[in-house]
């Protein structure tokens, strides 16, 4: 059984989403979709749409066919913004804030050596980079501008870790926070046996703004009314299991996956074309076998189904059409 027929049904369905993000295995359409839905929800339907990146390959760019990196957030069409973080840059103003701190923090003029390089060497931690992600995307969301937000995510972690990971932030933040009210019980009887008054925690508010931050987030996210999470993947056996794999993460996150959109189907009517190569008609045959795999593992998720194009999909001249097929999808499987 085959679950919709585009996503215009699921936005039809699905009215409150605020929040979209294609995820799965690397190059297999994740950015292709997100700028497609993007450009039709912002120019066919006139919703303000923010299409958001941190893929340091710059790919919004690329499909944009405009520079995006690091330049902010840019209107590239009538109600499509879109912004391309760069992730690096992000790290580097983090790690001036905390230098910074820790210079008022102690009347430091300057950082010692040693602190300093510990300072410099976190950026090379792969957690820095998805806290970084993180943290971008929930200010943007908080900061509630637009009327949807698009995230493509970068090549990596099925974008489903990000939210295990805003989990383990979120209890981190909690112990953190119970060691420093522990902490107060203690100086507040100093305080008493003095006869001084204890100042106003300003750690402990820090944390509670961080973990209040973090929390609408993950609820957002877990919410399958206000954000839907789409597999992009394509008939080959990797990206099937792939999507199994993530699945079962999806699971044992308790977000509930909202559709499968299926790329780069051969249009099969070429088969009866005598003259098609061998190489070709081989390629067309072997895909058949994966999409009846495909119709049976995850029939009632397909949402869509996306053909593969002539040409690279890119560029404000092809978008419409791969808007087109993914909002009411040609294919049937
Ligand atoms: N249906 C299609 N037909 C033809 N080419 C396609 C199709 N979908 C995507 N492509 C091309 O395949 C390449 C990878 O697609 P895309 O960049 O959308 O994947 P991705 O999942 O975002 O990759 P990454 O994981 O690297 O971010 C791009 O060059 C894109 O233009
Ligand atoms: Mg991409």
């Amino acid at each position: 059984m085959v679950g919709l027929t585009g996503l215009k049904e699921f936005f039809e369905k699905n009215p409150s989403i605020k929040v979209v993000i294609f995820a799965g295995k690397g190059g297999l359409g994740k950015t292709t979709c997100s700028a497609a839905l993007a450009y039709h929800m912002a120019v066919n339907e006139g919703r303000k749409v923010l299409c958001f990146s941190t893929d340091p390959q710059a790919s919004l760019s690329d499909i944009f066919e405009r520079d995006l990196f690091g330049k902010g957030v840019i209107e590239v069409a009538r109600n499509l913004y879109v912004v391309e973080i760069d992730a690096d840059k992000r790290i580097a103003e983090y790690q001036e804030e905390i230098r910074n701190k820790i210079k008022t923090m102690y009347g430091l003029e300057k950082i010692p050596d040693e602190i300093d390089e510990y300072i410099s060497s976190t950026s090379a931690e792969p957690a820095m980079y998805e806290s970084a992600t993180y943290d971008a995307m929930a200010e943007l969301v908080a900061a509630g501008e637009y009327d949807l937000y698009i995230f493509d995510m970068p090549p990596f972690g099925h974008g489903v870790r990000m939210v295990a990971m805003a989990e383990i932030l979120t209890a981190w933040v909690d112990k953190l926070s119970e060691a420093r009210r522990e902490a107060q019980k203690y100086e507040a009887v100093a305080a008493s046996l003095k006869g001084t008054k204890v100042s106003e925690d300003e750690v402990l508010k820090e944390l509670e703004l961080i973990r209040n931050k973090m929390k609408a987030f993950t609820d957002l996210l877990v919410d399958n009314t206000k954000t839907a999470f789409f597999m992009v993947l394509v008939p080959e056996s990797m990206a099937i299991l792939d999507t199994e794999r993530a699945l079962a993460m999806f699971n044992d996150l308790g977000i509930t996956l909202s559709g499968v959109v299926v790329n780069r189907v051969y249009p099969k009517t070429l088969l009866n074309d005598p003259d098609l190569p061998d190489f070709l008609r081989n390629r067309i045959l072997d895909q058949e076998k994966y999409l009846r795999e495909i119709k049976e593992k995850f029939g009632k998720y397909i949402a869509a189904v996306l053909p593969a194009y002539e040409r690279e999909p890119k560029g404000l001249d092809m978008l419409p059409r791969v808007a087109a097929d993914l909002m009411i999808s040609k294919i049937e499987l």
